[in-house]
């Protein structure tokens, strides 16, 4: 296993899954982990990776000063390349001019992480620091017209350091310098196979759970699918699982994955329907947070009844979640310094039900998720739907969330994606939606009058969530859209195509 020590990087999960892609397991933890934790864990080698701060700061992070002795390979990117050399006896300056973009670099040592790559490398730079004296035992290994010492190492030591990204897909050959800091440097295995890791995971359920029963919340995402096919695999009809349908679904979801469920041999389904019940404790709530707050306790109170009545009768010891890898870091905040913007993990059922947690997704991240999916046969429609927020449509509904503002949101959002399926547009973006605006403008139809709502579509690509760029729909098939849904959605005669980035918009209107 290769452990990345995040210095609040953005990019540390994409450290974690550039490795994992090159077949070999990594795990996100905090800067500070001590050197002892560390040695228990065994690692194969350490990633220091990048981060806000500059190391000229006082305060700015440091790990544990231990970590150099332990004899593990360690690769130290940007914030953290400057950590090693500042750690060890090297110099690091402001710098006079600051790179950050593609840079060329000039390979001065084509062993080690350049170990088959040409002199002349594209790679890309976010940061204004240097190293400007190297720590003893160190050589130069690559340098720009303004960096001197983008890269240096101390091969006997198995150190290296890097000023530029090699995560990011600006640096053409990073995958490549990973892969020899991966297997030359770490001789790290290659264990990370999805295939594998699936009847690993149905084999660590067996042997969890043993005769016992769970119950699992299908919230018709992705995640939840695929963990509740992954329990059933192992226990078969010992699982039960509860589907609350919160009438802020997605057009079609709660038929369509209910359905599948049953055509694979979920005999213990229990669809509850509480979109009555969600609705009118949503009427006259206009703040978002607040909103999230409902939509969360009236979510856990129809599944407490679920099991208190319709499950009563079964020996229920688990209670199965689809948490993944990046929600587990993200709630530790493995960085230490994070602004709350949104509640986004809105559940607390745990503590509440006293029963044991069983989350067999914890470990992988969503593309490992659908990999999981494909290889258990899920079909693609299902595993590669976009992401989809706990509270639903109420917070693509902006203000109050009303019965009449429900089926508008719904239906628009429903041929906006059909469209973008039918051009094939769908699988190239991070996530696509409608969310209806509370203002009403304007317009004719026939030879009448209208005074409607607007519905904004927003289309978004993502690496991290952290960050989004709008996702360029051509023109020809925006306008299709917006046609398509004036004259399909009874209550809509405007349509607007956001192009916010993130920041400083978020993804989702509220
Ligand atoms: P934002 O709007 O923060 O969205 O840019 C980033 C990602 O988070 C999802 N999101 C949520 N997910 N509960 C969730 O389960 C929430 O309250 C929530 N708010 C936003 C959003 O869909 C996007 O994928």
């Amino acid at each position: 296993m290769i452990l990345v020590l995040n210095f609040g990087s953005q990019f540390a999960h994409l450290i974690a899954r550039r490795v994992r892609d090159l077949g070999v397991k990594a795990e996100i933890v905090p800067f500070d982990t001590p050197a002892q934790e560390i040695a228990k864990l065994k690692p194969a080698g350490l990633i220091l990776s990048g981060g806000p701060a500059s190391v000229l700061e006082k305060g700015s992070p440091r790990p544990d000063k231990e970590i150099f002795t332990l004899g593990i390979p360690i690769l130290g990117i940007c914030y953290g390349h400057q950590v090693l050399a500042q750690m060890l006896g090297g110099k690091v300056e402001k710098g006079r001019t600051r790179e950050f973009g593609k840079e060329a670099l000039l390979l001065g040592d084509k062993r080690g992480l350049f170990s088959g790559l040409s002199r002349r490398q594209i790679v890309w730079f976010s940061h204004g620091d240097q190293v400007i004296t190297l720590p003893s035992g160190f050589q130069r290994t690559a340098a720009t017209a303004s960096c001197p010492n983008a890269a240096f190492a101390d091969r006997k030591r198995s150190l290296f350091g890097i000023q530029f990204h090699p995560e990011v897909t600006h640096t053409a050959n990073g995958p490549r310098m990973l892969k020899n800091f991966l297997f030359a440097a770490c001789k790290a295995k290659k264990n990370w196979r999805i295939a594998s890791v699936a009847k690993d995971i149905v084999g660590q359920i067996k042997r969890e759970v043993g005769d016992q029963h769970v119950v699992v919340g299908i919230s018709g995402g992705v995640d939840s699918l695929v963990a509740a096919t992954l329990i059933h695999r192992a226990i078969g009809n010992r699982l039960h699982a509860v589907f609350v349908d919160t009438g802020l679904l997605r057009q079609g979801e709660v038929a369509q994955v209910s359905g599948y469920l049953r055509r694979h041999g979920f005999k213990k389904l229990h669809v509850v329907d509480a979109s009555r019940a969600f609705l009118s404790r949503l009427k006259g709530v206009i703040d978002p947070e607040q909103k999230r707050k409902i939509i969360g306790h009236a979510f856990i109170g129809a599944f407490e009844k679920a099991i208190r009545t319709e499950l009563r009768r079964y020996p229920i010891a688990y209670l199965a979640q689809g948490t993944i890898y990046p929600d587990r870091i993200e709630s530790a905040s493995t960085s230490g310094v994070a602004a709350k913007i949104k509640s986004h993990h809105n559940l607390a059922l745990p503590e509440k039900l006293g029963f044991q947690i069983l989350e067999p997704l914890k470990d992988l991240y969503k593309d490992e998720v659908r990999r999981v999916g494909l290889s258990l046969g899920l079909p693609r429609e299902l595993l590669f739907r976009h992401p989809f927020p706990g509270p639903g449509l109420a917070i693509r509904i902006v203000g109050e969330v009303t019965a009449k503002r429900l089926r508008i949101a719904r239906e628009a959002d429903a041929v906006f994606l059909a469209e973008l399926h039918a051009a094939r547009e769908y699988e190239k973006i991070w996530m696509a939606f409608a969310a209806l605006l509370p203002v009403k403008t304007t317009g004719v139809m026939g030879d009448a009058r209208t005074y409607e709502y607007a519905i904004a579509l927003r289309a978004v690509d993502s690496v991290d969530t952290m960050s989004a760029d709008w996702h360029k729909i051509p023109a020809p098939l925006l306008e299709r859209i917006s046609s398509a849904i004036v004259n399909k959605v009874r209550g809509v005669n405007r349509v607007f195509y956001d192009i916010t980035q993130k920041p400083p918009a978020t993804m989702e209107y509220e």
